[in-house]
């Protein structure tokens, strides 16, 4: 387990997975992590303001790859330094900044960016949440710039599997139709290029082992196994998902600034 301060009852779906060693917290995994990249089409000294960026890996993989420069926000405080350590131990100090904060409260960055990647975050938010953000998001890009989203998609029975989710995971989680997404999105000022929709196997065996390679799968296995209030959090999680298997997938966005 990697984080042991966590309150097993309340602790949100993110929180638990991450205690029990999972580093990818995002529906379509690194393949659809991926996908965004190449439609992206980043050049080097591009800019990359990532929110939510968690433990860092989205905003490394970025840096090193196509020599991007990259500010991530996050509001845990473990996370932070969490991400803060595996840039440093990367050589990346120089090219990825972590800020703690809120992704509400952006007031601190007053700079455009030529991307704005944001994965399962904006899933968590409820409609007026979502608005707020996309608004938010708009604000932080360069006219033209382009907005990269991976979030939860809910291809029937939004209501019900909004109040499972909510359930299982302690978030005000609130997953949209393909055509939701798409016309919130164009609300908010974005004409969406690419989008591409997916399975949502976050927990099951085939993507773990995808995501999290075998060692740290059989890590992941075994704190299961051997934290039983953890166990029965991940596998209320894993029932929600197999329950609406047929029902939830993943979506991934490339959206620009109009
Ligand atoms: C589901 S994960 C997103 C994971 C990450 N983007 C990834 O793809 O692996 C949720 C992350 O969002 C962070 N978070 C949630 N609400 C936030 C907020 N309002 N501001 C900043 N970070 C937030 C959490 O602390 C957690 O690290």
């Amino acid at each position: 387990m990697t984080n042991a301060t966590i309150n097993f009852q309340t602790a949100t779906g993110h929180e638990v997975l991450a205690a029990v060693g999972k580093k990818i917290l995002r529906p379509g995994g690194r393949a659809a992590t991926e996908q965004l990249f190449q439609w992206a089409g980043f050049k080097p000294g591009e800019t990359v303001l990532e929110l939510a960026s968690s433990f860092g890996y989205s905003a490394i993989a970025l840096a090193q790859r196509y020599h991007v420069r990259v500010v991530g926000i996050e509001k845990n405080p473990n996370s932070v330094a969490r991400a803060r350590t595996n840039i440093a131990a990367a050589g990346l100090s120089s090219q990825v900044e972590i800020i703690e904060g809120d992704i509400f409260h952006l007031d601190r960055i007053a700079e455009q960016f030529d991307y704005v990647l944001a994965e399962a975050i904006l899933t968590m938010q409820s409609p007026p949440g979502k608005a707020k953000l996309l608004s938010t998001i708009r604000d932080r890009l360069k006219p033209g710039g382009k907005f990269l989203s991976h979030e939860l998609l809910a291809r029937s029975r939004e209501t019900e599997i909004h109040k499972a989710l909510a359930q299982a995971i302690r978030v005000n989680s609130t997953p949209l139709s393909e055509f939701n997404w798409m016309s919130t999105c164009a609300t908010a000022g974005f004409q969406v290029e690419q989008h591409q929709t997916g399975a949502m196997e976050l927990l099951n065996l085939r993507r773990l082992l995808q995501d999290e390679g075998i060692l740290n799968t059989v890590r992941i296995l075994w704190n299961i196994l051997r934290y039983p209030q953890l166990r029965e959090r991940v596998s209320a999680i894993h029932q929600v998902f197999q329950q609406y298997q047929q029902d939830l997938s993943y979506i991934i966005m490339c959206a620009t600034r109009v």
